[in-house]
C-alpha cells in the first residue's frame, strides 16, 4: 500500500524580472547569468503571498485530480518564506479550499522541501493514517533575497506548486534523506520578527544583510554535484530499481550546470532531466512540483513510469524518492 500522485498545479505571480532587469541592480549581465546558471527570467510576487500561491496551486492540483477538498485529509506546505507564522501556512491553504476534514502543518526543509514532504504523506498514507495528501511547496524567496548581493540576487525566483496523493496499491518505495547541520553555514538565513512590509530592505544597517540569504555558492555547487549522484544511487540500490527503468530524473532546479553535472555523473542523457528553471530561477520547495505540473500539463508522464524526485540544499539537507505515476 502507498499513495500515487493522482494530480498536479502549480502558481507563479504574473509579475517577471529578466536578466537585464537584474542587471541594473547589481554589477552583472545577461550573459554571465546565462552561461553560469541558466536563468533567464523569474516571477516575484507583487500582490500574490506564499499563502495565495500556494492556495491557488492547491486547487489547480485538486481540480486536476478530480478531487474535492472536502475528500483532503493531509494538507503539508514546505516553506521557507511564509507571509505567515500563526496559522501555518497549511491551515490557511485549507481555509481557502475548504479543506475541512484536514490535518495541516508546514514543515521547512529548504531546497529538500518538497521531497521530504512527499515522503511524510506517502508514509502516513502507507501507515493507513490518512486515505488522500495535498502536498505544497510555496516560496516568495524575493523577501529573503538581498537585491545588492549578485552572489544570490541572480539565481531566486517565487512560486509554488503542488501534487494530489491518493492511497492505493502502487509499490512503496523506501526514500533515502540526509542531513548535516555542521555544514549548515553554506546557506544561512537569519528569522526576522519584525518585518511587515515587503518593501526592499535598508542595507545601510549594519546586520540587516543577517536577515536575508547568503550565500558560499561554490561550496553548495559543490555538494550539489557530489551529493545528489550519491543519493540518487542510493535510493535506487534500497528498492532494488535500476537507472534503466527510470524515465525522468526531477531535480531540485537550483542550476543548469548543476543538473548537467549529475547527469553526467549518473551517465544519463539530458532528455531524463527536464529543466525549467531559466524561467522561474531557484525556488526552493516550489521547484520540483512546478516541473512536475509542466511534464503533467504537457502530457508526457505516463502511468507505470518511474520517476526519481531529487532535492539539495539548506541545511545542508538533500534526498532522493522514487514515483511511479
Ligand atoms: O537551492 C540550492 C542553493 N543554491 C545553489 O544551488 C547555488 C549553487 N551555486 C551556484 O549556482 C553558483 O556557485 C553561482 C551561480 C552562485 C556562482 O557561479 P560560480 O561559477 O560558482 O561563480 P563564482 O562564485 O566562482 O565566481 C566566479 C567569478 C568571481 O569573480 P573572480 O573572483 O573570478 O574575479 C565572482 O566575483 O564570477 C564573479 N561573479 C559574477 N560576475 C558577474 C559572481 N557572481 C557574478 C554575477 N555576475 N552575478
Amino acid at each position: 500500500m502507498t499513495g500515487r500522485i493522482c494530480g498536479t498545479g502549480s502558481c507563479v505571480p504574473s509579475f517577471a524580472m529578466d536578466n537585464n532587469d537584474i542587471a541594473k541592480l547589481v554589477d552583472t549581465s545577461d550573459e554571465w547569468i546565462r552561461e553560469r546558471t541558466g536563468v533567464v527570467r523569474r516571477h516575484i510576487i507583487r500582490e500574490e503571498t506564499t499563502v495565495s500561491m500556494a492556495g491557488e496551486a492547491g486547487k489547480r492540483a485538486l481540480d486536476n485530480a478530480g478531487i474535492s477538498a472536502e475528500d483532503v485529509d493531509l494538507i503539508i506546505v514546505s516553506t521557507i518564506s511564509s507571509n505567515v507564522i500563526l496559522p501555518c501556512t497549511a491551515c490557511e491553504v485549507q481555509k481557502e479550499l475548504g479543506a475541512d476534514h484536514a490535518t495541516c502543518f508546514d514543515l521547512s526543509a529548504a531546497c529538500t522541501g518538497f521531497v521530504v514532504a512527499y515522503n511524510t504523506a506517502v508514509a502516513y498514507l502507507n501507515a493507513g493514517v490518512y486515505q488522500t495528501a495535498l502536498i505544497i511547496g510555496s516560496e516568495s524567496l524575493s523577501n529573503l533575497t538581498n537585491w545588492k548581493d549578485r552572489g544570490t540576487c541572480i539565481l531566486f525566483g517565487d512560486g509554488a506548486g503542488a501534487a494530489v496523493l491518493k492511497k492505493d496499491d502502487t509499490r512503496y518505495y523506501l526514500p533515502v534523506t540526509h542531513s548535516n547541520g555542521s555544514r549548515g553555514g553554506a546557506l544561512t538565513c537569519k528569522s526576522r520578527y519584525d518585518r511587515s512590509e515587503l518593501s526592499l530592505p535598508d542595507l545601510t544597517k549594519p546586520d540587516e544583510k543577517e536577515y536575508l540569504m547568503q550565500m558560499d555558492g561554490r561550496e553548495v555547487f559543490m555538494f550539489a554535484v557530489k551529493s545528489v549522484p550519491q543519493v540518487i544511487r542510493e535510493v535506487l540500490e534500497k528498492n532494488d530499481v535500476a537507472q534503466e527503468e527510470i524515465s525522468y530524473y526531477i531535480l531540485h532546479q537550483a542550476n543548469k550546470r548543476i543538473v548537467e553535472a549529475i547527469a553526467k555523473r549518473l551517465d544519463e542523457p539530458m532528455e531524463k532531466f527536464p529543466v525549467n528553471l531559466e524561467e522561474y530561477g531557484n525556488t526552493s520547495s516550489a521547484s520540483i512540483p512546478i516541473l512536475l505540473d509542466e511534464l503533467n500539463q504537457e502530457g508526457k508522464l505516463e502511468r507505470g513510469q518511474k520517476i526519481v524526485l531529487a532535492g539539495f540544499g539548506a541545511g545542508l539537507t538533500w534526498g532522493a524518492s522514487i514515483i511511479e505515476w
